[in-house]
């Protein structure tokens, strides 16, 4: 059997309000293989966008352990899994997290400035490249608050590809999007996890992007279990 890529065990994470411990996240059990497409789905509020982050290493579990390419993240001080995202993760924020005072093609550059053998020409040409894939060429030299909410996340979107990571996580990626610009950048995702072999994790409302995917998870009050496909199809069968 091969080794996961991400593995969660017993991944907990809980946050005191009000003096109340509330669970977000409950003894969360997870394996995703290299190259798998998975889909992450569940009510607003149902804790997706806490279990991406801590998959992605941005956010500490409060108990439980998160393996991402072999390594222990839950061991890890910030520095040490900033280079572990560095070296291996892409991220689309459902909020995209643009840098307001940068550019459009800046943005997209900003994975590459932090690598030790950044070359600007080298990284510019890159950046354009990938803001021409996602349809924003024309944008390139300006700043997120005159864009449109559609073109932030496709600016947010080619700053995830840029590096080409191993992993890409993608909170709602074509949230804002409409069906036609949806389409582009679910073919391009997909094209991105076929061609080389790059593991999608989406989080997305979207019924019809998580039946695209290999494997889909559930959320519901912090618990997680898989939707195997058989289940889907008696769901769509049970419809018609
Ligand atoms: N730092 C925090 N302090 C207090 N509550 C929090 C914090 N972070 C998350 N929560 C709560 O945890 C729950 C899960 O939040 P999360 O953002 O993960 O949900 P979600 O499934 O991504 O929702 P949506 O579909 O609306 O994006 C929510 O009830 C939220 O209010
Ligand atoms: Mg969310």
């Amino acid at each position: 059997m091969p080794q996961a890529i991400i593995s969660a065990q017993q991944l907990t994470q809980t946050i005191q309000l009000n003096n109340k411990a509330l669970t977000i996240l409950n003894h969360i059990q997870l394996d995703i293989f290299a190259g798998e497409q998975v889909a992450i789905t569940g009510r607003s509020g149902s804790g997706k966008s806490t279990l991406l982050g801590i998959l992605a290493t941005l956010d500490q579990p409060s108990s439980g352990e998160v393996w991402i390419c072999g390594q222990a993240a839950h061991q890890l001080n910030e520095e040490a899994r900033a280079q572990v995202r560095l070296e291996n993760i892409g991220f689309v924020f459902q909020s995209f997290q643009l840098l307001p005072h940068l550019s459009a093609l800046e943005n997209v550059m900003l994975p590459l400035r932090l690598q030790k053998n950044f070359d600007y020409k080298q990284a510019e040409q890159q950046a354009l490249y990938w803001l021409k894939r996602v349809g924003l060429q024309r944008q390139a030299e300006q700043t997120p608050k005159v864009l449109s909410g559609g073109e932030q996340q496709r600016v947010a979107i080619a700053r995830a590809l840029i590096a080409s990571p191993k992993i890409i996580f993608a909170d709602e990626p074509t949230g804002n999007l409409d069906g036609q610009t949806a389409d582009e950048i679910e073919t391009l995702l997909f094209e991105l996890n076929r061609e080389l072999g790059t593991t999608l994790i989406l989080v997305t409302h979207d019924p019809k992007l998580a039946e695209k995917c290999q494997r889909h998870f559930l959320l519901v009050d912090g618990e997680l279990s898989e939707v195997s496909s058989g289940q889907v199809e008696t769901q769509v069968e049970a419809k018609t």
